[in-house]
């Protein structure tokens, strides 16, 4: 699958870092992946991986030290990242819609929520006061929100968490956007409501042909909602495949490891399986393979030489032993295939 549908979102080798006193840390590098219309992309990775600040970025939404530093975000064929502010504000809540993990940071307190949705319609659509009403309430009766029309008139505080949810997703939803991006959002929800909401977005994405990009550290949640998975690790997507290929057949070690140490998929989870070691910081990062440091069957040159993204069996992976150079590569010193006992500080000498 892939090749032949359309894509709504097409994001190309891009780099994103934080500027300092002096120089520029690099965290995102060269991260490319595409968001076809009508489907659910979810990307998952260990925390600190640049999935939020993926999403940031096509949102133009960056921190303030924050920068593009090369690459190519596009949607619609136009590339975001050429766009201004204004440009991107306009854009923003219209084709494209975020939700953000904790809704109560997201809501203006001292507004009612049906204000807000309806301030929402009025940035972005000539109607009058009493128009972006009632769209907000028809917002509120699709997202499921009991009694819609008095809930209006409920400040954040009045709702339970999952009803503020609803609220941003009723919020995000009210101009049609093409592209909705969901980070983590249900993790702050207890598991039933959790269930709910995303099922809720499942219906309205297949109601309305909408493309959803889903952040969630909860395998299960991806295995059920999922119609692609990427999966990114320390600033770079490391295999991107079909929902069922991911999960019966991962390429990448790193997959491999994820999937390998679920417990049981269905069992409820809101962390990413264990593997040994840790994500190397942004300062430290092995030159070669980022993976390098924790994985069992890195040979000497994943040490040194980035191994390309690259198509292989229906996977996008970025590892050398799906390329051809893999046989002519050196074991790792001293140690034979199946398991090394090199450390970490071993690994990032080089
Ligand atoms: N304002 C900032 N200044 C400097 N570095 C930052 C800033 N925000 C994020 N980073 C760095 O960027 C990297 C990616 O962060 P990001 O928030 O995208 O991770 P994430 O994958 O969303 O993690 P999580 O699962 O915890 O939400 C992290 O290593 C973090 O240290
Ligand atoms: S390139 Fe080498 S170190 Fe990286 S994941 Fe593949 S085998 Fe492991
Ligand atoms: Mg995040």
């Amino acid at each position: 699958m892939g090749e032949k549908m359309d894509a709504q979102l097409k994001v190309e080798d891009l780099h994103v870092g934080f500027k300092q006193k002096k120089s520029s840390v690099n965290i995102l590098n060269g991260v490319s992946f595409q968001v076809y219309k009508g489907e659910t992309l979810c990307i998952v990775g260990e925390s600190g991986c640049g999935k939020s600040l993926t999403s940031l970025s096509i949102m133009g939404l960056l921190p303030k030290q924050g920068e593009v530093q090369g690459g190519k975000i596009e949607f619609e064929g136009e590339n975001l990242v050429q766009k201004n502010m204004k440009q991107m504000s306009r854009l923003r809540g219209n084709d494209l819609s975020m939700i953000f993990q904790e809704p109560m940071t997201s809501l203006n307190p001292v507004h009612t929520v049906g204000k807000q949705v309806a301030e929402v319609v009025r940035t972005h659509r000539q109607v009058g006061k009493k128009e972006a009403y009632s769209r907000a309430l028809e917002m509120f009766e699709l997202v499921g929100i009991p009694s819609p029309a008095e809930r209006l008139h409920n400040y954040p505080h009045e709702l339970s968490g999952g009803m503020r949810q609803r609220v941003m997703i009723a919020m995000a939803l009210a101009c049609n956007p093409k592209l909705l991006i969901a980070d983590e959002p249900t993790t702050a929800l207890d598991v039933t409501i959790q269930a709910q909401i995303l099922e809720l977005l499942n219906d309205i994405k297949a109601e309305r042909q909408m493309s959803i990009m889903m952040i969630t550290h909860d395998l299960g949640v991806v295995s059920e909602v999922a119609d692609r998975v990427l999966v990114m690790y320390a600033g770079e997507v490391i295999e991107c495949a079909n929902n069922r290929q991911l999960f019966n057949n991962p390429q990448h070690p790193y997959t491999q490891g994820l999937i390998a140490s679920i417990p049981k998929l269905k069992e409820e989870k809101d962390e990413l399986p264990i593997i040994e070691g840790s994500v190397p910081s942004p300062e430290k990062m092995p030159k070669g393979c980022r993976f390098s440091t924790r994985c069992p069957f890195a040979k000497q040159e994943c040490l040194t030489d980035s191994p390309p993204l690259q198509e292989a069996e229906e996977h996008t992976v970025r590892c050398w032993m799906h390329t051809d150079r893999w046989e002519e590569m050196t074991p790792w010193k001293g140690v034979d295939e199946d398991g090394r006992e090199a450390t970490e500080q071993d690994l990032i000498r080089s």
